[in-house]
């Protein structure tokens, strides 16, 4: 019997280690079809000649922004940034340019694309993301196309799952079960999404559009071992003439040099880059309705943003943000695959801050987690102790 079993397993893997090549110390996977592994680094080929090969691999007339693990985000510009954001936000919105076979324009598509994050352990990864696509014909007729993508991923295994609702550009659901693919022969449009089996990504195509998305969901098993980096890819055509929307709301930027911005350009006064992009995060009012049941939580962190002044904001920040940042204090605090019990203690020290909380009751949860004496992160001492509690009046 047990001589089986050892069989069976050995096939298992035997299967897996055929799907993708290993590449590099780092042991992930290049992208098949798009990166060859060289030197130890996946490499991008042409026609794709920038990116990273074991991501994203991206034609020269490409923009890009994508989402990473812990997470990363990644703008249009190039720029990456620790978002460490367990919430729903937008990641982009934009006017591109309908071209057919010939290249003529027949019209516009308006795209939306929000994305949220969630937590495994003390770690945040990009969950998934929803679509809204507006196909507007310039002969007149419109395509109205809303969907939601998420997975997770357990020892190699990829689970996808699809919603969708064909008639409607819904930015917030709900969806359907309508299958969105759209196929117009005349013009040679089509959306699209499906698996691809070998790089274990869901592809959203919008190719007249110009829209490409990728997502790799993250493997909650392998983790930091997973073959194919977990993330999401947003890759946008520039030769569609972009116009980029929400300039406001996006947290993936603009490209600069199309009228974008870069995050140095949104930075708030007193606050560091990293800092300003997780606020924008928070003060702005994203529909929270992920599938994790975090969304409670978003809506109460988002409140407790609200009630601060810009001088309560800084203190809150210099003695709230570790909190979100410290993946050991996270898992301690949240053992579940939720942010619910992390964004609480979160959201009470803002409002130790910029409501009338007291410290104690931030310092109660830490204590009722048995996080108090966590070694090795000085800010839970300090915490603890009330150094970083705003001082008591006497
Ligand atoms: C992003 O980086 C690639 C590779 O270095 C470059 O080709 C591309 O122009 C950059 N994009 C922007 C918007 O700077």
């Amino acid at each position: 019997m047990k001589g089986l079993l050892l069989a069976v397993s050995l096939a298992v893997l035997i299967d897996i280690s055929v799907a993708v090549e290993v590449c590099g110390s780092k042991g992930r996977g290049c992208i098949e079809g798009q990166a060859l592994c060289v030197d130890g680094k996946c490499v991008c080929q042409p026609p794709n000649t920038w990116g990273d090969g074991a991501f994203g691999c991206y034609a020269p007339n490409t923009v890009a922004a994508q989402v990473s693990s812990d997470p990363k985000l990644q703008n249009f510009n190039n720029e990456s940034i620790n978002f460490p954001y367990p919430c729903r936000y937008l990641a982009t919105h934009l006017l591109t340019e309908l071209r057919n076979q010939d290249n003529l324009q027949v019209g516009t598509c308006e795209i939306m694309i929000h994305s949220f994050n969630a937590k495994y352990r003390g770690k945040f990864f990009l969950h998934g993301f929803d679509v809204a696509l507006n196909i507007r014909y310039t002969s007149g007729g419109t395509v109205k196309l809303s969907s939601r993508h998420y997975g997770i991923a357990k020892s190699g295994v990829y689970t996808f799952k699809n919603q969708g609702t064909v008639g409607e550009f819904y930015q917030n659901g709900p969806w359907g079960n309508d299958d969105i693919d759209y196929n117009d022969y005349i013009n040679n449009v089509h959306v699209t999404v499906s698996k691809d089996e070998s790089n274990n990504q869901l592809l959203y195509q919008a190719e007249r559009c110009g829209l490409r998305i990728s997502f790799v969901p993250y493997d909650v098993q392998d983790r930091r071992a997973q073959l194919s980096i977990p993330g999401l890819s947003i890759a946008i055509n520039t030769d569609n003439h972009p116009k980029w929307m929400s300039k406001g709301e996006v947290m993936a930027l603009a490209p600069k040099d199309q009228n974008g911005d870069l995050f140095a350009d949104t930075v708030i006064t007193g606050f560091s880059v990293e800092e300003s992009v997780f606020i924008r995060a928070f003060e702005n009012e994203y529909v929270q309705n992920m599938p994790l049941d975090d969304k409670g939580k978003c809506y109460a962190t988002h409140k407790a943003f609200m009630k601060c002044t810009r001088p309560e904001l800084r203190q809150a920040i210099k003695n709230c943000f570790w909190m979100m940042k410290k993946s050991r204090f996270i898992f301690c605090m949240d053992k579940s695959q939720s942010s619910r019990k992390i964004l609480k203690l979160f959201a009470t020290c803002m409002k130790v801050w910029c409501a009338t909380t007291p410290c104690s009751k931030a310092q109660d949860l830490i204590v009722k987690a048995g996080c108090d004496t966590i070694r090795d992160i000085p800010q839970v001492t300090a915490f603890m102790k009330g150094e970083m509690c705003p001082p008591v009046p006497v």
